[in-house]
C-alpha cells in the first residue's frame, strides 16, 4: 500500500474516532453499550476483536448482551448456505429490540455482507439494519456511526477499493491467554466449491516485523499460547519484498524468549514443504499438530475442486511428517458430496481417514455458493444420498478417535492448563493439540502442567503429576 494512502486513512480513522467520542455520551447520556456477535471461521473472531478494539476505543463499552446493547454488530460468515441462515434470523430478532431501545443501531459487516446480493437482500428487506460493509472497511466503522447518528441515511459499503489492512489498531481481546495472531488475509487458491477468495480478497502478508512485534507484545502480556491465523499459512512471504516464508516466520517467532506456544492455521497440502516439517520439529516451541484439510480422496474430484494435489501426493507428506516430527497428530477439512462425486470417489476419501488416523475431523456436506465455479456443475446426487455417506464416514472416525485415544493411555504429557470445565475438572491441551481433563487447583489456568493419561470416555482424562 501506498504510504500516502496509509496516512489518510489513518488520519481519517483518527478524526472520526474523535468525533464519534464527542458525541456519544450526549446521545445517550452515559457510555454506550456494543455488542459484537461473531459467526465463522477464527479469521472473523480475530476481525471482531479488532472492531471491538475500534468500538472501545470510540468510547463505547463492550458487551455480551445484544439485548441491552446500543450497537449491535454481526460480523457474518459465508461458507455454507446454513452459517448464512442462522445470521439473517439473528438479524430478525433485531426488529422488535429496536424498536423498544431509543438510538440503538443494527449493522452487519464481514464475508457474507461482502456478496452484492447479500447487501441488497438486507437494503430492501431489512430497514432496521443501519450500516453494512463488508470485509475490508472496519477501521471506517468510528466515520459510518457517527455519520449515521448524525442524519446520514443508512450506509452501504462493499466497495473493493482498499484491499490491504492496517497496522496499530486497537485491538479488545476476548482472552488472557490464548490469543489470535493474523499473519495474513484474503486468499489466492480459488477452490471450486470455495467463497473466500470472492469475499475475502488476494492473499496479503503482514511483514514479518509487525507480526513478531503483535507476539512479543502478547508474550509480554501473559498469553501462553499465540495462533497465528490465514487461509494457508503455508504460502505465508509471497509478494512481500523481504526474503521469507513461513518456516522462516516460525523460526523468528519461536525465538521469542519465554514459555509460551505457537500454533498455526490452516495449512494446505500443496504448499506444505520439507523445510516446514523440519522447522516444526526444531522448534521446541511450535505445535506438532497440523491441520492439514485434504477435503476429498478422490484424485478426479481433487482436479475439480482446484486443490492442486493428488492423494498419492498428500499421504507422503502425511508419511513424512509422521517421519519427521515425533508425536505428530493430524486433523482435517473434508467435503462430502461435492458436485459429481460419486460412492467410488467417496470411498477413496474414507481410505485417506483409514490409513492417516487423523485425531479428529470437521466434515461438511457441499454447500453451493453462488457465483463460484463449482455452483454450475451437474451435482446429480441427492441430499439425502450425501446425508448417508456423511453418516458413514463420522462412524469411520469415531471407530479411528477412539483407537487414537486407547494408544495415549499410560503416556505423560505437558498441557497448558487453559479451562475449568462445568464438571469442576481442568482440561489442557498437548503440544499436538490433544485435549486431556483432569482433577485439579483452578490457579493452575494458565501453566504448563505434566498430565499422566489414564483413560478415555469421549475425551481423554488423566491425573496431573
Ligand atoms: N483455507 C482453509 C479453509 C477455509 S474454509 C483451507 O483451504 O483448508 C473451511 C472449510 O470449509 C474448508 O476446508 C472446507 O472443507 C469447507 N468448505 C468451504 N467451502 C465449502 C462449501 N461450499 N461447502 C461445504 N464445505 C465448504
Ligand atoms: Fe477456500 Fe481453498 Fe482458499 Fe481454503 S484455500 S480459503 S478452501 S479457496
Ligand atoms: Fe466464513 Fe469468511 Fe471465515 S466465509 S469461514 S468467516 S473467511
Amino acid at each position: 500500500m501506498q504510504t500516502n494512502e496509509y496516512k489518510d486513512i489513518m488520519l481519517s480513522f483518527e478524526e472520526y474516532t474523535s468525533k464519534l467520542s464527542v458525541i456519544l455520551p450526549k446521545i445517550y447520556g452515559r457510555k454506550p453499550l456494543a455488542c459484537v456477535n461473531t459467526f465463522g471461521c477464527q479469521q472473523n473472531v480475530s476481525d471482531s476483536e479488532k472492531i471491538k478494539g475500534i468500538l472501545e476505543n470510540a468510547g463505547y463499552e463492550i458487551t455480551e448482551d445484544d439485548e441491552n446493547a446500543d450497537f449491535v454488530l454481526f460480523n457474518t460468515c459465508a461458507v455454507r448456505e446454513h452459517a448464512e441462515d442462522r445470521v439473517f434470523g439473528n438479524i430478525g430478532r433485531m426488529k422488535a429490540l429496536k424498536k423498544q431501545r431509543e438510538g440503538m443501531l443494527v449493522a452487519v459487516c464481514g464475508c457474507m455482507a461482502q456478496q452484492q446480493r447479500i447487501c441488497d437482500r438486507v437494503k430492501n428487506s431489512y430497514p432496521y439494519v443501519d450500516i453494512l460493509f463488508g470485509t475490508r472497511h472496519a477501521h471506517k466503522l468510528p466515520e459510518y456511526i457517527y455519520k449515521r447518528l448524525t442524519g446520514s441515511t443508512r450506509i452501504f459499503d462493499i466497495s473493493e477499493d482498499f484491499s490491504g489492512f492496517l497496522e496499530g489498531m486497537p485491538i479488545h481481546r476476548d482472552g488472557k491467554l490464548k490469543g489470535w495472531l493474523p499473519i495474513m488475509y484474503g486468499c489466492d487458491n480459488f477452490c471450486t466449491y470455495c467463497i473466500v477468495p470472492h469475499v475475502r480478497g488476494r492473499e496479503r502478508s503482514r511483514n514479518s516485523c509487525e507480526i513478531i512485534r503483535e507476539a512479543e507484545s502478547m508474550v509480554a502480556a501473559g498469553f501462553k499460547e499465540i495462533m497465528l491465523l490465514g487461509q494457508n499459512v503455508n504460502s505465508y512471504g509471497k509478494g512481500l519484498s523481504e526474503d521469507i516464508n513461513f518456516a522462516g516466520l516460525l523460526e523468528k517467532i519461536n525465538a521469542i524468549p519465554g514459555d509460551f506456544r505457537i500454533r498455526f492455521m490452516t495449512s494446505h497440502p500443496k504448499d506444505c514443504t520439507i523445510e516446514l516439517l523440519d522447522t516444526i520439529a526444531r522448534c521446541e516451541k511450535v505445535e506438532t499438530h497440523l491441520h492439514l484439510p485434504f477435503q476429498s480422496g478422490s484424485d478426479r474430484v481433487l482436479k475439480a475442486m482446484n486443490r492442486k494435489y493428488d492423494s498419492a501426493g498428500y499421504l507422503n507428506l502425511i508419511k513424512e511428517a509422521k517421519k519427521r516430527i515425533p508425536g505428530v497428530s493430524f486433523t482435517s477439512d473434508i467435503i462430502v458430496g461435492f458436485p459429481g462425486e460419486t460412492y467410488e470417489d467417496f470411498k477413496e476419501t474414507l481410505r485417506i481417514v483409514k490409513e492417516v488416523k487423523f485425531q479428529a475431523l470437521f466434515t461438511f456436506i457441499y454447500s453451493k455458493r453462488y457465483g463460484t465455479p463449482a455452483a454450475t456443475m451437474e451435482d446429480p446426487v441427492t441430499r439425502a444420498e450425501k446425508g448417508k455417506w456423511f453418516s458413514e464416514l463420522l462412524q469411520v472416525q469415531e471407530e479411528i478417535s477412539k483407537r487414537n485415544y486407547a494408544s495415549y493411555v499410560g503416556t505423560t504429557h505437558r498441557v497448558l492448563c487453559d479451562e475449568v470445565k462445568e464438571n469442576g475438572k481442568l482440561t489442557g491441551k498437548t503440544l499436538s493439540a490433544v485435549e486431556i481433563e483432569f482433577e485439579g487447583d483452578p490457579a493452575l489456568l494458565g501453566q504448563f502442567v505434566d498430565v499422566r493419561v489414564d483413560r478415555f470416555s469421549n475425551i481423554l482424562e488423566g491425573t496431573k503429576l
